[in-house]
């Protein structure tokens, strides 16, 4: 292998549009990779095996779940490759904002399996980089779908259902935006994660009605995508958002964004990914009303937004 080459990965971050917690149960999901957000990284040969991550702005060890995800899926990517002695200097440089429910963590460690195999000039099949992801997230986020290392690996919107072979879900919605508002507050995708699993232990049967009903829902705006019916996704969108407060992983700052989108003309308004701060998503029928959205959001406290059309271009 030539000491001088360097090997190059990339991931977006992702947005779940319906289904997150539910996607844990095997409910189906919605979640497209989110190209105005990644994560770069660059493998050299050095002594050092320094980790740079800009990604962490700062000191690894001040996030030290997701410096463990980064340690082990860097090991386990050399065991794969059988280079568990390489000596390298890693560098990882993100505009995905950490912890906000858009996939860094997945992000970041599809990433580094693919700056690895880049590197080592070995291919990997899809299955192969899905699990060495999966295996991060699980130490990052204890039980996950998968839905996170599916969307950041992939390039196209996807209709997810765990464990099931990927559906790639070509989204074609005329005049729709969608607005996505980060809270500036981190999301706290474990602890929601594992209370849904506790709200499921203790009352089965009112947690399980809410993950079938956001199940139903998700399948409800795959339906009003496939046939243009952007009033009934906004619908589909302001049901589930309800949804999951029942299920505790909203909080005040994402149900004040989510009410200022819909006073702002949003057609429907939810939290996005794990909730419990992070970001919420909106959507709009013009671009004119998206800037609006926008607008009242970042002066409702919303510290950055995106507006994304979700009509492909012909
Ligand atoms: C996190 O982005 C999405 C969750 O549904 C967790 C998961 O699916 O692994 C909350």
């Amino acid at each position: 292998m030539n000491k001088n080459k360097s090997g190059h990965g990339l991931a977006t971050g992702k947005i779940i549009l319906m289904g997150e917690h539910s996607v844990v149960y095997g409910e189906p999901a919605i979640a497209f990779p989110f190209q105005e957000t990644t994560i770069k990284t660059l493998v050299e040969p050095d002594h050092s095996m320094l980790i740079d991550c800009t990604y962490f702005s700062g000191k690894l060890t001040e996030v030290p779940a997701q410096l463990k995800s980064v340690r082990e899926v860097i090991d386990q990517t050399l065991a794969v490759l059988h280079q568990e002695k390489a000596q390298l200097k890693i560098t990882i440089t993100s505009t995905i904002p950490a912890e906000r429910g858009m996939g860094s963590s997945a992000a970041v460690a599809v990433a580094l399996v693919r700056g690895l195999f880049d590197y080592f000039d070995a291919e990997y099949s899809p299955e192969t980089l899905l699990q060495l992801v999966d295996h991060a997230e699980k130490i990052a986020h204890g039980n996950p779908s998968g839905i996170d290392a599916a969307a950041t690996s992939g390039e196209e919107p996807i209709f997810f259902i765990k464990g099931q072979p990927l559906e790639k879900f070509p989204m074609n919605v005329s005049n729709a935006y969608l607005i996505v508002a980060d809270t500036g507050i981190k999301g706290q995708t474990r602890s929601a994660v594992s209370d849904v699993a506790h709200l499921f232990e203790q009352n089965k049967q009112q947690a399980a009605k809410h993950i079938t009903t956001l199940g139903h829902l998700a399948t409800a705006a795959k339906q009003a995508i496939l046939t243009d019916d952007i009033q009934l996704l906004g619908e589909s969108m302001n049901a589930a958002h309800e949804q999951l407060k029942a299920l505790t992983v909203s909080n005040t700052q994402l149900d004040q964004l989510v009410d200022t989108a819909k006073k702002n003309g949003a057609l429907g308004a939810k939290l996005t990914g794990g909730g419990r701060g992070g970001c919420m998503i909106s959507l709009a029928a013009s671009h004119e009303q998206a800037l609006k959205i926008a607008d009242a959001l970042k002066q409702t406290g919303a510290v950055t937004t995106w507006i994304q059309s979700l009509e492909v271009k012909k």
